[in-house]
């Protein structure tokens, strides 16, 4: 019987690229409340735990998500994965010591995920016990890992099957909404005791992607409402574009405002997501409209706007990138 990995996989670590170091450590110290290293290799280390590196921002030119650390509980898992993607014609190759350090890992392996992500799985990460100087009290992470991304894909069929059979990720639920006057499709996956670690956005329609980044936002949970309303205010007082205003989802009912990284994609800052306690009984739930309240989007003016039905169609010119093959070998 083929092994089941559910719950034994986590967000671990995000590695950015970009240009602006100095306004990523304002964005993270003094917006979002988190704790920043300086570091021998020139990039930005933030953390938020006990984990020596939570968000790497590496300069490069991408102004981009480049790679997505995913923590395993052992060697079994990190193995049942590997083999699972060589079935499928995908290569997983060890990064090297140098890249492990910058990443705060032991050691990791990469293949190239969707979207041309560079997908990682370490097991060990390395510690810091030095006291957190951070303005956010604390943030939610454990078996849930550091909280989750949303992405929006041209070909979410295929997005989904990656995450079932490679990570026996779980559909939490689905919402459907017209946002900016496009219909689109969310849905909600988890590979642990977390609501999600994954969001998949597809267009209704014509499948189009109107979002430069790799990922829309990534999402970090802090401990407390307090940190929450105290980071949206420190980031509105800094002059920061704020993308949603506070508001609730309906699905993992998580507080949360929505603020632009210096990189273009954004950060959503919540608090108090459910935690999915009972697997037995689950039921996979439809709901309309991504919000209860709140969320006002901020961000929308008219450039904006323009840029992204522009990338929306120079979209639908291109063929996203799909890691498995077709058929298991
Ligand atoms: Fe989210």
């Amino acid at each position: 019987m083929k092994q089941d990995i559910f719950g034994r996989v986590r967000l671990g670590y995000v590695l950015v690229e970009s240009q602006r170091l100095d306004a990523w450590r304002r964005f993270g110290v003094d917006g979002l409340g988190l704790h920043a290293d300086a570091t021998a290799d020139g990039a930005v280390a933030f953390r938020m735990d006990a984990h020596s590196r939570r968000l790497i921002v590496l300069e490069g030119p991408a102004e981009d998500v480049a790679a997505l650390g995913w923590q395993v509980d052992d060697a079994a898992t990190l193995q049942a994965i590997r083999s699972r993607l060589g079935a499928r014609g995908v290569e997983v190759t060890e990064g090297d010591p140098e890249a492990a350090r910058l990443r705060g890992v032991e050691r990791f392996w990469r293949f190239t995920g969707p979207k041309r992500l560079s997908f990682e799985l370490f097991i060990s990460p390395l510690l810091d016990s030095s006291p957190l100087r951070m303005a956010t009290s604390g943030f939610a992470t454990g078996a849930g890992g550091m909280g989750h991304v949303a992405i929006t894909s041209r070909d979410p069929e295929s997005f989904l099957e990656f995450w079932q059979s490679i990570f026996d990720a779980r559909v939490s639920d689905r919402i459907e909404d017209r946002l900016d006057g496009i219909g689109f499709d969310f849905t909600f996956l988890r590979l642990n005791e977390r609501h999600h670690s994954v969001a998949i956005a597809a267009t209704r329609g014509l499948r189009m992607d109107p979002i430069r980044t790799r990922i829309h936002h990534l999402n970090l949970q802090a401990a407390t409402l307090d940190d929450v309303t105290a980071a949206y205010l420190r980031c509105r007082e800094l002059g920061l574009r704020i993308a949603n205003t506070i508001g609730q989802h309906p699905n993992d009912r998580e507080l949360s405002f929505y603020v632009e990284s210096p990189s273009g994609f954004e950060i959503e800052l919540g608090w108090n997501p459910i935690v999915v306690q009972d697997e037995q009984a689950w039921q996979i739930a439809r709901y309309r409209g991504i919000s209860l309240w709140g969320h006002q989007p901020m961000n929308l003016d008219a450039v904006t706007r323009i840029r992204r039905a522009g990338r929306g169609l120079v979209s639908l010119t291109r063929r996203e990138f799909a890691p498995l093959s077709r058929t298991p070998r």
